[in-house]
């Protein structure tokens, strides 16, 4: 009788749990697959996730926070370089496959977390080189990402590139919008590599304030009033490192191609609000935006005779500091577009500042109360066509025929908080 009761007891127990907890639970992950999550299942030092096979791997691009891959798919775990190798293993990669059970299992059928794979060194981006012009003919597209192998390179961005003036037009890259405020967090900071570069132009060397203040010395004698502790010209990276959302892909915008030399003020200042501004318009139409980001003219400053002089970091005159830093975004979906365009002159009077197309800022409702703030680098915004007018650096079939417009009313960039 007792023993009666208690098989009894046992059946109704499974039972209640089953139809409360676990099968609902299991029949939940029947229909999901296995789950990435955004941003905790990612490890300090992550591998590359590819999707597809060998010989044709993609970069893995997730959806959401939370991305589903189904029963039977496949996630290959790279860590590319020299002597890198999955933590705990003698191999560079690693298949993993989600089984059945809703869990990843490895080559070996064990079931594993993805956040147990990290590689032991970092992932250094690279620089692939094509013969595709860019910038009307003036410059080759630069792929900057990753070698799989001698046949197969990844590309996270772009840079249109002159190799005989070492000039970069511009840069472009894809925001994720629905993914990009799940960003993976990276405390790691990677020294800018000078790859694709002549050896002779040393971008590394003239970036530090002592070269600076010796170089303006010389150019305005050692009275000058441009460059001191507290302003200087600091590395202004045109695809931005924040637009990623894993570490990897942040850490491989760290060449001295995506950069140009950027008065720091206005570097922090509505430089990286516009940049924060991106980020925000992709996330809140959770849509795909293309970003491109360049340069136009080159910086004149005025000497004690009041005579413009043109600055380069370089007494080779290779780099020069540019006089407008522009970024277009556009929201795919909507064939909608915007160009803000920032003046690199905290020196600059009103009365000598030409916005060079139509100002759209208000009819866009993408404003700012610092955007007339010359020393935070004075902004306004164009329609792509009538910037298309001027600066002839854009793709000819790249268009955006409706004008990109805040995705909230009265959304004011005004915060000078929290523009990372
Ligand atoms: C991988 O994880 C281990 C253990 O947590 C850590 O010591 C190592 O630094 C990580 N690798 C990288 C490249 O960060
Ligand atoms: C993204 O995830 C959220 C939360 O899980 C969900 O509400 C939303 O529908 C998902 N979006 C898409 C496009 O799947
Ligand atoms: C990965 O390991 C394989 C096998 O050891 C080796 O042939 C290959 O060169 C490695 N790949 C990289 C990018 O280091
Ligand atoms: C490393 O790769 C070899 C060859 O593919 C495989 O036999 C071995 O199991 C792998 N080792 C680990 C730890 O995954
Ligand atoms: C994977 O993670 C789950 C939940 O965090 C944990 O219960 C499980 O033990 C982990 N498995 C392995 C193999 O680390
Ligand atoms: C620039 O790159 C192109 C294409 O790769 C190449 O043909 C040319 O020789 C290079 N010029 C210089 C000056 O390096
Ligand atoms: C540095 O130069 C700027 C611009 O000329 C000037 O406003 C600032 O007062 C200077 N700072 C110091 C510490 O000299
Ligand atoms: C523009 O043309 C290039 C090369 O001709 C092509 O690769 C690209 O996909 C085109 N872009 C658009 C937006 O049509």
């Amino acid at each position: 009788m007792v023993a009666h009761r208690c098989v009894i007891f046992k059946i109704l127990f499974i039972f209640l749990l089953c139809g409360s907890v676990i099968c609902a639970n299991s029949k939940n992950r029947q229909q999901r697959g296995c789950q990435i999550k955004l941003p905790t299942d990612i490890p300090k030092g992550e591998p590359l996730y590819l999707s597809g096979n060998p010989g044709r791997f993609r970069l893995f691009k997730p959806i959401n926070q939370t991305n589903h891959l189904a029963v039977n798919s496949k996630l290959t775990l790279f860590c590319p370089g020299r002597r890198n190798t999955l933590l705990n293993s003698p191999n560079n990669s690693t298949e993993l496959t989600c089984g059945s059970g809703n869990r990843f299992v490895n080559e070996n059928g064990h079931e594993v977390n993805l956040s147990q794979f990290n590689c032991t060194r970092g992932i250094e981006g690279d620089l692939h080189m094509t013969r595709e012009k860019c910038s009307s003919n003036r410059g080759y597209i630069y792929d900057i990402g990753f070698r799989i192998d001698s046949r197969n390179f990844l590309t996270v961005f772009k840079v249109c590139y002159d190799n005989s003036s070492e000039t970069t037009f511009f840069s472009t890259h894809h925001i994720n919008g629905p993914v990009v405020k799940y960003f993976v967090k990276d405390s790691r900071r990677r020294n800018f590599k000078t790859t694709g570069m002549s050896a002779t132009t040393k971008a590394d060397k003239v970036y530090n304030k002592k070269s600076q203040i010796d170089r303006f010395s010389d150019i305005f004698g050692t009275q000058q009033i441009y460059i001191n502790n507290s302003m200087h010209l600091s590395r202004g990276h045109l695809t931005p490192d924040a637009d990623f959302v894993f570490p990897n892909f942040q850490l491989a915008t760290y060449f001295y191609v995506n950069v140009a030399p950027e008065f720091q003020s206005v570097n922090g200042g509505n430089w990286a609000r516009i940049e924060f501004m991106a980020r925000e318009l992709a996330s809140d139409y959770k849509s795909d935006f293309t970003i491109y980001t360049g340069i136009f003219e080159t910086l004149s400053l005025p000497n004690r005779l009041g005579q413009p002089v043109e600055i380069f970091l370089d007494s080779n005159h290779k780099i020069n500091a540019p006089k407008w830093f522009w970024k277009v975004i556009k929201n795919e979906r909507l064939d909608a577009g915007i160009v803000m365009i920032t003046l690199n002159n905290p020196f600059a009077k009103r009365d000598e500042i030409v916005e060079f197309c139509p100002n759209v800022c208000k009819r866009a409702s993408l404003t700012s109360k610092h955007f007339e703030i010359i020393k935070k680098g004075y902004t306004f915004c164009c329609e792509v066509n009538a910037f298309k007018n001027v600066v002839h650096d854009l793709p000819r079939n790249f268009t955006a025929p409706n004008l990109l417009e805040c995705a909230k009313a009265n959304y004011l960039f005004d915060n000078e908080v929290q523009l990372q």
